[in-house]
């Protein structure tokens, strides 16, 4: 007899929906499946082989031709806690309220998004953030090493191009899961030519080279914007396709960029204006971008659990994620020289100890400023920045300005 499976193992195999499966049936794709006496269907090794070669044709038709005219911005990410939508009010805050600010320290610069608002006003800026893959955007971003534009366009489009057959680290172990096998295999095979050009290109190319990677990455995955976890079903069969970086390098000469724990960064640097956006609850950020940091850093590590993170995050633990929370702002706060102090939060969370819970409660923010300078606060009604969708009543991002006086 011909061995045979329930429709449940094969979506469960095949990370497929029941609706997609059934489509493909009604569209010839597939052979219709014989039912058995209960009325389940019942599929054999041809449609396994069925199944197989449908997939690889769909990730084929959406190897669509490059259009290499498009820009990569630094926006173009998606990232949790990012300041994208209050770049104006922050941007407004410090341009009513702040006097003789020439350097700005963003010093948990995530996306950037922050740092870049005020580089484009010219000031020089000093952008920091623990994660690696961060760190290298902003080589990407802020960096005035100059650099071979058409060579980095060149090797961007031979990436593009290229159509790995092999399998490979990032294939073996986020294949099938948060990309199309198709897709991770892109990604291992471009990591390594990344990695192989090492002394031949510079590190601000490198950097760049990996930050297109990583932003096409992002486009693909097979998430809800993070790495914690991956959809249980794979739709997302897009080909990455890398983007060539917009660059606006006029105002990057004077820069400062860093990869360290802010805590001890802030005892070596002085900016005029040192911005705050620490995480706020106990989301490690090293957790929700685990696998881009693992692609980033390219050391191939053991992964574990159905998420697949590296076993070793130990160096990208935030204390501001734990119960140290308070004591680490206490102190960060303390060693901070220059003029002002810019602090984002949200009203939203209550300080307490589930996962959703701030860290730091809005008092102990105020009063630890306070022991520094004279504190004002800002607020906006989050709502005028959102699509509309959150009805969270009254959510408002707040923003804490101190005067340096002590
Ligand atoms: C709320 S996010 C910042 C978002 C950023 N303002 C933006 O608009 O994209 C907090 C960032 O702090 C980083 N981080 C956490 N702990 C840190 C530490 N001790 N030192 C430096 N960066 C840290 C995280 O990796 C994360 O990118």
């Amino acid at each position: 007899m011909v061995p045979q499976v329930r429709t449940k193992e094969i979506l469960k195999q095949f990370n497929l929906s029941r609706q997609t499966l059934y489509n493909w049936v009604k569209d010839g794709d597939i052979t219709e499946p014989e039912k058995d006496w209960r009325g389940w269907r019942m599929w054999t090794k041809q449609h396994v082989e069925e199944i197989t070669n449908t997939i690889r044709k769909k990730e084929e038709q959406f190897t669509l031709p490059i259009d290499c005219d498009q820009r990569l911005n630094i926006k173009n990410r998606r990232y949790l806690g990012s300041k994208y939508k209050l770049l104006e009010f922050i941007w407004k805050v410090v341009n009513e309220n702040c006097k003789g600010v020439n350097t700005v320290a963003d010093i948990f610069g995530g996306t950037g998004v922050v740092a870049d608002r005020f580089n484009i006003e010219g000031k020089n800026i000093i952008v920091n953030d623990i994660l690696y893959s961060n760190h290298l955007a902003y080589w990407t971003w802020f960096s005035d090493e100059p650099i071979d534009f058409n060579k980095v366009e060149g090797l961007i489009t031979q990436f593009n191009n290229s159509n790995p057959l092999e399998k490979n680290y990032v294939s073996e172990h986020f294949g099938g899961t948060y990309f199309t096998e198709y897709n991770a295999r892109k990604i291992g095979y471009i990591r390594e030519e990344i990695e192989k050009l090492t002394n031949h290109i510079n590190f601000r190319e490198k950097a760049i080279l990996i930050t297109s990677l990583l932003y096409a990455m992002d486009k693909v995955a097979n998430t809800v914007g993070h790495y914690d976890a991956y959809r249980r079903k794979l739709d997302s069969l897009k080909e990455i396709k890398l983007l060539v970086p917009e660059f606006k390098d006029s105002n990057n000469k004077g820069n400062c960029i860093f990869n360290e724990d802010a805590n001890e960064l802030v005892r070596r640097i002085s900016a005029d204006l040192t911005y705050i956006d620490t995480p706020y609850n106990s989301r490690q950020y090293g957790d929700a971008y685990h696998l881009l940091e693992n692609i980033a850093e390219w050391k191939k590590p053991e992964v574990s659990g159905v998420a697949k993170k590296m076993i070793n995050r130990s160096h990208i633990k935030s204390d501001y994620c734990t119960m140290k929370a308070t004591k680490a702002f206490e102190d960060l706060i303390s060693n901070i020289s220059g003029k002002y102090i810019l602090v984002s939060y949200n009203n939203m969370a209550q300080k307490g100890v589930g996962r959703s819970n701030a860290k730091i409660s809005a008092e102990e923010i105020v009063e630890i400023l306070k022991m520094k300078g004279k504190v004002s606060i800002f607020d906006t009604d989050f709502q005028a920045y959102t699509t509309g969708k959150t009805n969270i009543e009254d959510h408002k991002e707040i923003l804490y300005l101190c005067e340096i006086s002590r």
